[in-house]
Order: C-alpha cells, then sequence, then structure tokens
C-alpha cells in the first residue's frame, strides 16, 4: 500500500482522516490552499503546504492520494487537476460499513461508518457517502455527488452528477435526480427533479434552480 496524502484541511478533512486510519492507511502529509494552515496537525499530520509544494515533492508514482473536500464543485476541479497530472486515488471504506460484493467503488470514494450500499450499485468516481446513509440494490450513483448523513435511496435510483442529497432526505425507488441538484434536509422525493434543481419538503416540491456551472 502507497503512503496516503491527504488535499483538503477543512472539517471534511478529519473524518477523511479518521475514516483512513480506521481502514489501516499510514497518512504522510495533508495539503490546503490556504496558507495560513501551513504548519498546523490534525493527529500528528502535518499541513505541508498546496498543490504547488504537492507537485513538486510527491511524485504521483510514490504516493496515493485523497481529495478530501466537501463541496462537490471544488472538489471536482481539485479531482480533475491532479488526475490529468498521472495521480491515483484511494478509496476509504470504513471498517464498520457493508458494501455488496456486487457493488462497483470508483476512486476517491468516501464511505464513512454505519453506510450500507447493496447488491449492483455503482457508486462513481469522488463520491462521499455520509455517516449511516443506505444505497439500496440497483441504484447508479454519477461522479462528484455527495450524500449526506442519513439519506435513504431505495432501489434502483440514479442520481446525476455533482449533486448533493442534504441530510435525511430519501428518495423512492426508480427515480431519478437530475445533475448539480440539492436536496433539502429532510426533503422525500417522489418524482424525478430537473437538472439544477433545488429541493425541499415531503413530499419534496422544487424551490428555484442554480446557476448552470
Ligand atoms: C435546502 C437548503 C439548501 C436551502 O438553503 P437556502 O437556499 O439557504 O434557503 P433558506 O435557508 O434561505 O430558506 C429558504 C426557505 O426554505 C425553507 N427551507 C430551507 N431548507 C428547508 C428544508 N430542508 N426543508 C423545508 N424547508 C426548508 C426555509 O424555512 C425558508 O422558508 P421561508 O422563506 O418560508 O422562511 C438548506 O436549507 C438545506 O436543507 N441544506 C441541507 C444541509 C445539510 O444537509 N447539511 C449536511 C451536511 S453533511
Amino acid at each position: 500500500m502507497k503512503k496516503l496524502l491527504i488535499f483538503g484541511a477543512g472539517g471534511h478533512s478529519k473524518v477523511c482522516i479518521e475514516t483512513a486510519l480506521s481502514a489501516g492507511y499510514t497518512i504522510e502529509a495533508i495539503f490546503d490552499d490556504d496558507n495560513s494552515k501551513e504548519g498546523e496537525t490534525f493527529l500528528d499530520i502535518p499541513i505541508v503546504g498546496g498543490t504547488e509544494k504537492l507537485l513538486k515533492e510527491y511524485p504521483p508514482d510514490s504516493y496515493e492520494l485523497f481529495i478530501a473536500i466537501g463541496n462537490n464543485r471544488m472538489r471536482m476541479e481539485k479531482y480533475e487537476f491532479l488526475k490529468d497530472r498521472g495521480y491515483s486515488f484511494a478509496k476509504l471504506i470504513h471498517p464498520f460499513s457493508f458494501i455488496s460484493k456486487t457493488a462497483e467503488i470508483g476512486d476517491n470514494v468516501l464511505i464513512m461508518p454505519g453506510v450500507v450500499v447493496n447488491s449492483m450499485t455503482v457508486i462513481s468516481a469522488n463520491v462521499i457517502l455520509n455517516t449511516g446513509c443506505t444505497v439500496d440494490h440497483e441504484c447508479k450513483i454519477m461522479p462528484h455527488v455527495h450524500i449526506a448523513p442519513g439519506v435513504n435511496l431505495a432501489g434502483n435510483v440514479f442520481v446525476g452528477t455533482g449533486s448533493f442529497l442534504g441530510i435525511g432526505s430519501k428518495v423512492i425507488q426508480e427515480k431519478k435526480i437530475g445533475i448539480w441538484n440539492i436536496i433539502g434536509a429532510g426533503a422525500v422525493i417522489v418524482k424525478d427533479t430537473e437538472d439544477f434543481g433545488v429541493y425541499v419538503g415531503v413530499p419534496a416540491k422544487l424551490m428555484k434552480k442554480l446557476e448552470k456551472i
């Protein structure tokens, strides 16, 4: 197992680091483009610099990387930038989760404690499955999605690229969440959603549309 480097030193990074340690990784350093964090440590792991330092001193052939940024768009940009420069990415899977042997898990995926991923489900690259969420059989989760703590997805749900499903929200079987949606905390999705939509309530209704990225 190559030594792991973590990119991102915010709140989300802390849970990524603890999951990585629980999964048996050794973490050499943390990076962040906010220079004011340089010299700080988390669990004795030093924050050593930003993108420039990473590219100069930590070559892709010697290290594995994990992008630990909660914001979907920022995580996507950093993941794509560093992938283009030859880095490979870890999958951080907490030992207290259940992942079906028939599920597919992409690179730079975070799976937190208490998560269940059931049969034939596809979790694409750079997705966050946060604490205690459940993703049932034959779901397809597209890249750069964040599924917040306590979310439940029934069978055959599709979640489009970059969408965020807020804490405790639910999606009934066979529904399709569009791209770059925000699903509000506690919402229950009973119909397909429009791309770039923000939905809240039970049953969920469109609250507003976001600017396209
Ligand atoms: C949906 C959400 C993104 C809206 O944020 P926002 O655009 O800043 O909206 P506001 O807080 O200005 O609220 C606008 C209105 O929507 C209502 N509203 C906001 N979130 C709601 C929700 N989840 N369910 C129902 N109504 C909601 C507010 O009460 C307010 O109603 P009002 O105009 O009658 O007072 C946000 O409230 C939310 O639910 N975020 C999810 C947070 C989360 O899951 N965090 C976990 C991180 S791991």
